[in-house]
C-alpha cells in the first residue's frame, strides 16, 4: 500500500448514521455516569450521543481503521478528557483498558461502516472499479487478493457458504478459480455474475454481494474475533453494567446470541449424568429475549440499517443469579 493511498483513505467527510440509536440510548438511559467502551467507534456517531447524553460518562473508543480513529477522535474532541480513542481490534481492548476500572457500558456495532463501503478504493464494493483489498485495517497482510487469487477451490466455496450462506457458492469458487489472475473488484463481479443462474441476475441485489461480504469477512477475520472480545468486554462490567450488540448478518447474529445465552445461563463443565458441583453461575441477564430489528422508519430513512439485530444484555452480581 503506498501512502498516498492510505492517506486519500482518510477522508473526514465521514458519512455513517448511527444505527438503532433510540434503542442504544434507552438501553443506557439510567446509566448516567461511569466508563463506556466503543468497540467499534467508526464515525463515532454512538459514541458522539452516549456523551452528549449524560455529562459524567466517560468513553474508551476502539477501531481497527486508522481512518476511522481519525474522524471519530476529531469529531468528539470537543469532550476533552472524557474519551479516548485508540486504532485497535477490539479483542484487543483489555490492553487498553485499566483493570481496576469496571465499564459501565459497551457498545459493538459490527461489520463495515458506510464510508469504507463509499470509498471506492478500499474495495469493499462491487460498485466500484478498484484492487480488492478490503482490509479495515491497512496495515495487516492479508487482503482480498491474496485470497481471491490463492485459495484453493474447497477452500473459497467453504468461505463463500460458511460467511454469506451462498447457495452457489462452489460454482463461484470454480469459476474465480479458473479466472486467475484477477485484478479488480469489477472483474470479480462480473466473473460473480456470470458464475451464477440466469434467474438470479434478475432478483434485483447484484449477484456479487454475498461474495463480497464473504470475502471480506475472511480478510478481517470478522467471525473469529467476536466471541473472545465479548467474552473480555462482559468480563470486566459492573453489575448491572449493559453491553449492547449490533449484527449485520445472521454469522454474527449467531456468535452473539450465543456469548449472551451461554454468559446468561452460566457453562456447568460437569457431567450431565452428575448434579452440579462446579459452581457454573448466570453473569448476565437478556435484557431482551429476542432479537430487536429497527423499525420500519430507519429502514426507510437508512435502507442500510435494515438488516442490523439488536441485542443486549446486564450483567449480574455475584450471587444475584
Ligand atoms: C458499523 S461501523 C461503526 C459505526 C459507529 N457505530 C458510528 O456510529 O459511526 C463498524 C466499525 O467497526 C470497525 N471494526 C470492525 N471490526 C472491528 C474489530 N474487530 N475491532 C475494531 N474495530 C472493528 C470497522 O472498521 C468500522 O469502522
Amino acid at each position: 500500500m503506498t501512502p498516498s493511498r492510505e492517506d486519500s483513505a482518510i477522508s473526514m467527510d465521514f458519512d455513517h448514521q448511527p444505527v438503532m440509536l433510540q434503542e442504544i440510548l434507552e438501553t443506557f438511559e439510567l446509566l448516567e455516569d461511569g466508563l463506556f467502551v466503543d468497540a467499534t467507534i467508526g464515525g463515532g456517531g454512538h459514541a458522539e450521543a452516549l456523551l452528549s447524553g449524560a455529562p459524567q460518562r466517560e468513553l474508551v473508543g476502539v477501531d481497527r481503521d486508522e481512518s476511522a480513529v481519525q474522524v471519530a477522535s476529531a469529531r468528539l474532541k470537543r469532550f476533552g478528557d472524557r474519551v479516548q480513542v485508540h486504532h485497535a481490534r477490539f479483542d484487543e481492548i483489555s490492553t487498553i483498558l485499566d483493570d481496576d476500572r469496571p465499564l459501565t457500558g459497551a457498545i459493538f456495532d459490527l461489520g463495515v461502516s458506510s464510508h469504507q463501503l463509499d470509498t471506492p478504493e478500499r474495495g469493499f464494493s462491487h460498485r466500484f472499479a478498484s484492487p480488492l483489498d478490503m482490509r479495515m485495517d491497512l496495515s495487516a497482510s492479508l487482503n482480498a487478493s491474496t485470497v481471491v487469487n490463492s485459495y484453493d477451490e474447497d477452500e473459497l466455496a467453504y468461505i463463500l457458504r460458511h460467511n454469506s450462506d451462498e447457495r452457489f457458492a462452489r460454482r463461484i469458487a470454480r469459476s474465480i478459480v479458473a479466472a486467475r489472475p484477477i485484478e479488480s473488484t469489477t472483474e470479480l463481479a462480473e466473473l460473480v455474475r456470470n458464475a451464477v443462474p440466469a434467474a438470479t441476475r434478475r432478483t434485483g441485489r447484484h449477484p456479487a454481494m454475498r461474495t463480497f461480504q464473504a470475502i471480506r469477512i475472511a480478510v478481517n477475520d470478522e467471525l473469529g474475533l467476536i466471541e473472545p472480545a465479548l467474552k473480555q468486554i462482559i468480563e470486566r462490567l459492573r453489575p448491572g453494567g449493559r453491553i449492547v450488540v449490533l449484527s449485520y448478518h445472521s454469522g454474527e447474529d449467531r456468535i452473539v446470541k450465543q456469548v449472551f445465552r451461554e454468559a446468561a445461563d452460566g457453562v456447568c463443565v460437569c457431567p450431565s449424568t452428575l448434579p452440579c458441583i462446579c459452581g457454573s453461575e448466570s453473569s448476565v441477564k437478556l435484557l431482551r429475549r429476542k432479537v430487536v430489528r429497527p423499525t420500519p422508519e430507519e429502514i426507510e430513512a437508512n435502507p442500510r440499517s435494515a438488516s442490523a439485530r439488536f441485542r443486549a444484555a446486564e450483567r449480574l452480581s455475584v450471587g444475584e443469579a
